[in-house]
């Protein structure tokens, strides 16, 4: 059995003082928690707050994004080095959200996917089919190739270290969530095709959570499909009742 994994995508929401206000809370209330990992993502000037009262629990720190070189005139940009420095253990990359509204291909996804594995960051990588694309037959096609292009010249030591997240862009922020049978249908292929990459051993545990409109309403039926290892939670992550229930499921 995969031990789910349960992360909060705040994006750009909450200041310093409420993302540590948020953290103390689930530092004590998830403390006791062994059955699934739980991760926290919050905007970037919050991560070194968040990480300090983090450090030494159970709950982890992601970053929403970085650049893959280690330093240089980047203006805007934040290293994997200086995430690691914030207490980060793992990155969210690829995000639909950075790949439509910040231009980033597959190919800059690559360069990031490989320069977090370089510094022992575990990225959760996501991917996901627009609503034009599922309509027009395109969802299968449109995840291999996402897979493919992004995980290239990643090796099979490092993509264990690697999360994948599902998320159907038409399913992030709308309130329609896939139904769980979508959802599993899309985690079955993409188990497929990193079993076609890296064989079936690694295809077969490879942690593959389902983000888009997950609440405490729909996460049951999602985390009861045999292939669906855990969530990626944006907007009901925010409040702490919400994400708790959701960690519950
Ligand atoms: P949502 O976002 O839960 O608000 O749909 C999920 C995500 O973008 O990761």
């Amino acid at each position: 059995m995969i031990k789910p994994l349960i992360a909060a995508n705040w994006k750009m929401h909450k200041t310093i003082g409420e993302a540590a206000g948020f953290a103390r809370q689930a530092k004590a209330a998830f403390a006791s928690i062994t059955d699934r990992d739980i991760v926290i993502a919050p905007p970037c000037t919050a991560l070194a707050a968040v990480g300090e009262i983090l450090k030494g629990s159970t709950v982890g720190l992601a970053a929403q994004n970085m650049h893959w070189a280690e330093k240089g005139a980047f203006t805007g940009e934040v290293s994997a080095a200086m995430l690691i420095d914030a207490g980060c253990d793992h990155v969210i990359l690829g995000h639909s959200e950075r790949r439509n509204l910040f231009g980033e291909t597959d190919s800059l996804i690559n360069k990031k996917l490989t320069a977090a594995l370089t510094s022992h960051l575990k990225p959760i990588f996501c991917i996901g089919e627009r609503l034009e694309e599922r309509e027009g037959d395109q969802t299968f096609h449109i995840l291999r190739q996402q897979l493919h292009k992004g995980l290239n010249n990643i090796s099979s030591g490092d993509i264990r270290r690697c999360v994948i997240a599902y998320e159907p862009v038409w399913a992030i922020g709308t309130g329609k969530t896939a139904t769980p049978e979508q959802a599993e249908q899309a985690h079955v292929f993409i188990r497929e095709v990193i079993g076609d990459l890296y064989g079936a051993a690694i295809g077969n545990t490879m942690r593959i959570l389902y983000g888009g409109s997950v609440t405490p309403d729909n996460v049951a039926g999602l985390m009861a499909q045999r292939n669906i290892n855990g969530a990626l939670v944006g907007g009901a992550s925010l409040d702490i009742e919400s994400f708790t229930k959701i960690i519950g499921f």
